[in-house]
């Protein structure tokens, strides 16, 4: 089931068996992407999905032929509209630059290294837009500002000739993706695209990526280690481990029916909306794996509720066990459930009141003013109410958590709590006693 109704059944990207190794000494090479298959459809979302390091982007990478020597990358990678393999083509061939930037787009986490900071952030999209269509100066401008303006930027007369600096992260983003849109691409990949920014724009960016993606009939491949992103973007999710996926289905079957133990430690490490209100976020204990350190078996052994003997015969191959759901475990989806029932049954039956009626934590009536300060004199001629009256407790045991758009406060709260920052009003205690000053403060009340 799909929730993009654009999706066709034209496969676009269709890579097999991608193993990409890097020297680790003289003699021994690491795998940092272990065989590798993935398809991506046209008008579909994929999220390729795991902890950091599990090798999402060195398959991004390898697919577009942008492993340096002396990295080596092997497989089959079919692109659409493209003969043969990707992968026999040199890096620097016209082949390979006419999909990479041309057919295919990628926008990255920091934006700031994509743009050049010494030019104006509209002429660097007209520049792109040049390269890609036919266009003189003058249209390739006015289609530079028609794109800015599709990509949500305010005011793109103006924005079109001030510099990245002036932009903040979320409107960098913007202009990443409407440079790789000039080239019209048939696929964008979004690795980590969205992570440096706050919840709001993050939303933004990946909804102006959705919306885009239907309109335009792109297909796009969205690389995050957030599970909850995939699951609100994507159409069909791979998760990742160790450089192997692990798990692969469309995103219903992956988070209703999730069978393999990584999916499942996840998928208990992130909050859900249908969660009971005592439900505990468990995260995955241990650490991913080395590449220098692989096991000849199961990468997940070592972290593996459900671990025996049986996994440590060899790694298991990824079976399809239902329509278009694969899992690479040993153990059969039954075998597995039965598994869990009788070792998580166990962890339910002692549930801990973790959370005790002492308040560690207590927060009255917290304000913290910045003021603005004007001219050789510093006058101050205004002010900024960073934070406006806040009170909050935490019990011992406890954790809360404080969200809220850059810029709204959560910073300057945590300062004041620890005392780098006094504030002009409130009370602050921990464990029932006032909260010292840390740090010699300057006089902000002038
Ligand atoms: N150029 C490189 N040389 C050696 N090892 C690398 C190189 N690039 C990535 N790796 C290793 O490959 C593994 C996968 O990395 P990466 O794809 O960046 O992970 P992810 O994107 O999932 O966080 C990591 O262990 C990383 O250290
Ligand atoms: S093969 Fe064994 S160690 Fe690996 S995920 Fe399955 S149960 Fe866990
Ligand atoms: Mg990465």
């Amino acid at each position: 089931m799909n929730s993009n109704t654009n999706i066709t059944d034209d496969i676009l990207v269709k890579c097999e068996n991608i193993v990409t190794t890097f020297p680790f000494d003289k003699t021994r090479r690491i795998k940092a992407v272990d065989g590798v298959s993935l398809e991506l459809k046209k008008g579909e979302i994929v999220g390729l999905v795991g902890e950091s390091g599990s090798g999402k982007s060195v398959t991004s990478m390898s697919m577009l032929q942008l492993i340096m020597s002396p990295g080596q990358v092997e497989g089959d990678v079919r692109i659409n509209g493209m003969e043969g393999n990707m992968l026999d083509y040199g890096m620097f061939s016209k082949e390979a630059r006419s999909v990479r930037g041309g057919k295919i787009g990628m926008i990255f986490q920091e934006p700031m290294t994509s743009l050049n900071h010494i030019i104006k952030v509209g002429e660097q999209i007209k520049e792109n837009i040049k390269t890609h269509l036919n266009l003189d100066d003058a249209a390739a401008k006015k289609k530079a500002i028609e794109m800015m303006e599709k990509v949500g930027i305010a005011n793109p007369d103006i924005r079109y000739n001030q510099y990245p600096a002036e932009f903040s992260g979320g409107m960098r983003q913007r202009v990443m993706i409407a440079m790789v849109l000039a080239a019209d691409p048939e696929v964008l990949i979004a690795d980590e695209a969205t992570t440096a920014l706050d919840v709001t724009t993050q939303a933004q960016i990946l909804d102006l990526i959705k919306n885009l993606s239907v309109e335009r009939n792109v297909s796009v491949i969205i690389i995050t280690h957030n599970l909850r992103l995939v699951a609100r973007y994507a159409d069909r999710i791979y998760v990742m481990y160790g450089g192997n996926i692990v798990e692969s289905a469309d995103k219903y079957t992956l988070f209703d029916k999730p069978v393999h133990p990584y999916t499942h430690g996840l998928l208990a490490a992130v909050p859900r909306l249908t969660d009971r209100k005592d439900r505990r976020l468990i995260p995955i204990e241990g650490l991913p794996p080395v590449p220098a350190k692989m096991p000849p078996y199961c990468k997940f052994y070592d972290r593996c509720k459900y671990r025996d003997e049986r996994c440590k015969e060899g790694m298991a191959q990824l079976k399809e066990i239902g329509e278009g759901h694969f899992v690479r475990c040993v153990f059969s989806e039954e075998e597995l459930k039965e598994k869990m029932k009788q070792l998580d049954g166990e962890l339910e039956k002692t549930p801990e009141k973790l959370i005790s009626d002492e308040v560690s934590l207590e927060v009255k009536d917290l304000r913290m003013y910045f003021p603005i300060l004007k001219g050789m004199m510093k006058r101050k001629v205004g002010e900024v109410h960073a934070v406006e009256d806040v009170s909050f407790t935490v019990h011992r045991g406890e954790t809360i958590g404080i969200v809220g758009e850059s810029g709204c406060g959560k910073s300057t709260l945590a300062k004041c709590i620890m005392r780098a920052l006094e504030p002009q009003h409130g009370e602050i205690k921990i464990n029932g006693t006032d909260v010292p000053m840390r740090v010699p403060q300057r006089n902000t009340s002038a």
